[in-house]
């Protein structure tokens, strides 16, 4: 899709991911960028930069996905829609309810919604979690559901509704399985990528990180602003409907990760290495496989580990400046 012109809805727009693809959106020619966003999680301080472009709308009753006729009226005179909005891997564990009717239920709505009312396109958030431990590494997009988790449960129904949709009605559609995302806005709230935050919290409090087990698990990292180039240029591009990696192709250690945030932040504390209660279902060796989206998307990562590690940093100190100047 050419974006030129187009109106634009972004569902899960205030969250961290979906904030930093509407700062990519606003770099392209779209005619309009909506929001629609219940707020449950995501922050309206997300889109603070976006807000002077004219271009943007924040819906401002708070929308919510589990209301079909909500987002039906949202749709009219749609071109394309970016779907962000579910609820994480903890959320999930702690209110199954809502995670089936948020990550299913209300994903369903949105394919059907857009369906409805001829939108063009679906751009979805999908996870790697569909992949569960790895059986092959690196894990391509053939790789087969191994996944053990409720959340990752919810995200296989919702590719597969989303994939139905598309069977049922002229939808074109593009499921993106996102690996480790990190970078700026991100929640310290999550199960996997928080593991930053939480280093940083120690260090910068003069205290040892804190490493479970020893330290080898691996995980795929892929920055904020490359995942939302991965959002715009899956939209854009002439590809078959389907679904896609948005990761490095590269596995980091977790001890490699500490050791890069005390070399950028310049606090140097050894790291104490405790025997964790891992999840079992916590994935301990996650790599991708780009070349599918390289190849249809021509979509690879271009931000390196320390380079989106600084600007977390960066971005973590802007953040304390602001809650302390109130500025
Ligand atoms: N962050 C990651 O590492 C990661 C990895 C893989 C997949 N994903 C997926 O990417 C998407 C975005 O994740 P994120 O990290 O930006 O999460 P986020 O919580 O920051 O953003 C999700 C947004 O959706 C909104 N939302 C939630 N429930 C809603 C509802 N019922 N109605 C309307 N809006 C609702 C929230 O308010 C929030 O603004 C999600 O689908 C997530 O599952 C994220």
């Amino acid at each position: 899709m050419d974006l030129a012109g187009k109106r634009i809805l972004v569902v899960g727009g205030a969250g961290f991911i979906g904030s930093n693809v509407v700062d990519r959106l606003l770099k392209t020619e779209v005619a309009e960028v909506i929001i629609y966003d219940s707020l449950v999680r995501g922050a309206l301080r997300n889109l603070a930069d976006a807000s002077s472009d004219s271009r943007l709308t924040i819906l401002d009753d708070q929308p919510d996905i589990r209301d079909l006729d909500r987002l039906t009226e949202a749709m009219a005179g749609i071109d394309g829609v970016f779907n962000l909005a579910a609820i994480g891997i903890v959320a999930s564990n702690e209110s199954p309810e809502d995670a089936f009717t948020i990550n299913v239920t209300g994903n369903w709505n949105v394919f059907r919604a857009a369906a409805a009312c001829g939108v063009q396109k679906v751009v979805h958030s999908s996870s790697a979690s569909v992949y569960g431990q790895p059986q092959i590494v690196p894990m391509t997009e053939e790789h087969p559901y191994n996944n053990r988790t409720l959340y990752g449960a919810n995200k296989i129904a919702a590719e597969h509704l989303l994939l139905a949709c598309g069977e049922l009605d002229p939808l074109e559609w593009v499921a993106l399985r996102y690996f480790n995302v990190y970078g700026p806005r991100q929640d310290s709230k999550g199960a996997y990528t928080s593991v930053l935050h939480k280093v940083l919290d120690r260090l910068e409090a003069g205290e040892p990180p804190v490493i479970f087990g020893d330290g080898s698990q691996m995980m795929d990292f892929v920055h904020v602003t490359d995942v939302a180039r991965a959002n715009v240029r899956a939209m854009e591009a002439d590809a078959p409907s389907g679904f896609f990696n948005v990761c490095s192709g590269t596995g980091t250690t977790i001890r490699e990760v500490v050791a890069m945030l005390s070399d950028l932040t310049g606090i140097r504390i050894e790291p104490v290495y405790r025997e964790a209660a891992i999840p079992a279902n916590l994935v301990t060796k996650r790599i991708g496989g780009p070349e599918k989206s390289a190849e249809l998307l021509s979509f690879s990562t271009g931000v390196s580990l320390e380079d989106g590690l600084r600007s977390l940093v960066e971005w973590r100190e802007r953040s304390r400046a602001t809650a302390t100047t109130g500025s």
